[in-house]
């Protein structure tokens, strides 16, 4: 939550941090600012609420432009302390605008800070708690310390999850930035550095990076990067490239990115895949570096979407390994005491790797004896580095708020955990095993033909939601994480009130929710679960539902309880969350632009959330 970015170096300085913050603002955008050096011994700061875009038209409507400015720093809000309004937007600033500060994350002690200053005499401009650090660093300067001394020494004193950097009218052409759990990376270049809350915010001006570690800051010129600890120990490491593809992070012809992201969920499955099924059949997963033979129990935490895929994950690793699985939200499990010993093998999913509530529960699972293995897509973020293993869905950015290629990517990464936990306590015979790769094998091509048959059904299937005030979706067995999953995608970006459940527990219960005004989507995968799921769905349009099937071609009982179908094909059971999951993304999609909703961005959310 919250995205800052840096830069210290040419005559492209606003370009880069308003580049930089475009591709952050899925981090928050309840407003958005700038602070820059338009020339020695001067700092400007422009500020404005709202989505990017107003800070971008302040920028242009700027008299005169700014020029060739020697170094600045950027943030995007998503707001914790203080409603979203100009005076609480970032940069703020102290002692009398010569320095200015950027920040993400919380300062928890900042009320007994602001209390010190106060009695200082220093007034406060804003509700928010990153005003004390600009105070604080004032102060230092004042009394004649460096810029990055005040700042070690200011970071020194708060406690709490932050990334800051900061700008000194005194000190041209540099820029400090330091971190504690919050990310911040630096972007080496030729003659320019930067930095920035993640590697995608800078892909499009460098591939060279340098991780700053908890309690360390970077001293930033145009032609140096300095890493030391708070306290001014210096701190040597090597930079790393990252191969992403800056188009990766551009629209590439789409109306929006979570279009885009649904479409690319076939490369991203592919990608998952790659070099993890053996020509022989099985399934290589000896990246991870963790003994699978010993594990007697699994304990998957994670929140919101990637608790669904690990929910799935559950069913599949019970049913290969056959060891018990019990599937925590984050939030909870990190207060829960939680039992472990070496045989419990905790998995964390995280797309972002940097969810605080995952990366707590990481720690609680670590305190208790049990080893962790990461999912997260993520190289090199937070999780990858607390946990014992690393298992790295492949997907590239994914820039909308709502997750969906990472989703289906987590639940590969899980399919093939699942099976290889089987091969390692021997509980999957080889022979089913080599079933099992080769229809995962099949999975982008499958996932691909669920996108292209649904895409001509949305309008109609759009129009049942037109006049509806919520939304049930059911299904059992693999399913029901997917209605689950179906249910968050369309409350998130459409605003409209959805719930998933167990088909068969509509009777104890939810059946009271439904008319013609509340639409059903209806999972029908195969088996048994089909069956009951077609009784279940034919009570409620008993009772007047009106009904989205999710089902196979062929499936002449789904098509007749349905006022719309939305067709999937027909695929084993393993893939069958994959091709159920697409419709219900694409479905979402289609109501909320139906409703003129901006769905890269929707309200309230951020993508990463690394605040409790
Ligand atoms: C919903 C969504 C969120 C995330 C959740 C966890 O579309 O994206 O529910 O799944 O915030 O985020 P990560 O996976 O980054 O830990």
């Amino acid at each position: 939550m919250c995205g800052i970015v840096g830069y210290v170096g040419g005559s492209r300085s606003i370009e880069v941090l308003m580049e930089g913050l475009q591709r952050l603002e899925y981090r928050g955008y309840d407003s958005a600012g700038l602070a820059v050096q338009p020339g020695e011994g001067r700092l400007e700061v422009l500020r404005r609420v709202g989505p990017l875009r107003e800070l971008e038209r302040a920028v242009a409507e700027r008299n005169g432009g700014f020029g060739e400015v020697l170094a600045g720093i950027g943030h995007t809000r998503w707001a914790t302390h203080g409603r979203p309004s100009e005076e609480n937007a970032h940069p703020h600033v102290g002692g009398d605008g010569r320095v200015a500060v950027v920040h993400n994350g919380i300062v928890e002690n900042h009320a007994e800070l602001r209390k010190g200053l106060e009695r200082r005499g220093v007034g406060f401009r804003s509700e928010t708690d990153t005003e004390v650090i600009a105070h604080l660093l004032a102060e230092r300067l004042e009394g004649g310390a460096s810029l990055a001394e005040a700042f070690g020494e200011v970071m020194e004193m708060l406690e709490g999850a932050f990334a800051v950097a900061a700008i000194s009218a005194d000190e041209p052409g540099t820029v400090v930035a330091g971190r504690r759990q919050s990310p911040l990376v630096v972007g080496l270049g030729e003659g320019e550095n930067f930095l920035a809350s993640g590697v995608p915010a800078l892909l499009g001006f460098t591939h060279r990076f340098v991780l700053v570690e908890n309690d360390e800051m970077a001293v930033v010129t145009r032609s140096s990067v300095e890493l030391r600890r708070f306290g001014g120990e210096p701190v040597e490491r090597e930079p790393f490239e990252v191969d992403w593809d800056p188009e990766a992070v551009e629209l590439g012809g789409f109306p929006d990115y979570m279009s885009k992201e649904i479409h690319e969920q076939p490369q991203a499955i592919r990608a998952t895949l790659d070099g993890r099924l053996g020509e022989d059949g099985m399934v290589d997963l000896s990246e991870v570096g963790i003994d699978l033979s010993g594990v007697e129990r699994v304990v998957v935490v994670a929140c919101g979407t990637a608790y669904h895929a690990g929910l799935l994950g559950k069913y599949f690793i019970e049913r290969y390994a056959r060891v018990p699985v019990e599937v925590a939200v984050a939030s909870e499990y990190r207060y829960s005491d939680p039992v472990g010993d070496p045989g419990t093998l905790v998995v964390a999913i995280s797309q972002s790797g940097e969810t605080t509530d995952t990366l707590a529960a990481v720690d609680a699972a670590k305190g208790c004896g049990a080893r962790v293995l990461a999912i997260t897509n993520t190289r090199g973020s937070l999780i990858t580095r607390e946990a014992d293993g690393v298992l790295l869905t492949r997907t590239g950015p994914e820039i909308c708020v709502a997750a969906t290629k990472t989703f289906v990517a987590q639940v590969v990464a899980l399919d093939l955990l699942a099976m290889e936990l089987g091969r390692s306590r021997e509980t999957l015979a080889e022979e089913r095993l080599r079933e099992l790769v080769g229809e995962l094998r099949l999975a982008p091509e499958r996932v691909q033909e669920a996108i292209e048959s649904v895409s001509g059904r949305l309008d109609e299937a759009s129009a049942l939601f037109e006049e509806a005030r919520c939304s049930l979706f059911l299904g059992r067995g693999v399913a029901y994480p997917v209605a689950l999953e179906g249910a968050l995608k369309l409350k998130e970006i459409s605003y409209l009130p959805a719930e998933g459940y167990p088909a068969g527990e509509m009777k104890h219960g939810p059946i009271a929710l439904i008319d013609e005004r509340c639409p059903v989507v209806a999972l029908f995968g195969s088996g048994i679960h089909r069956e009951k799921t077609l009784s279940n769905v034919q009570e409620t349009v008993a009772r007047g539902a009106r009904v989205v099937a999710v089902a196979f071609p062929d499936d002449e009982e789904a098509s007749g309880v349905a006022s719309v179908v939305l067709p999937v094909p027909r695929v084993p059971e393993t893939i069958v969350p994959l091709v159920l999951t697409v419709p219900l993304q694409m479905l979402a999609h289609e109501v909320a632009t139906d409703r003129g909703l901006d769905v890269d961005k929707p309200r309230n959310l951020a993508k990463s959330v690394t605040v409790e």
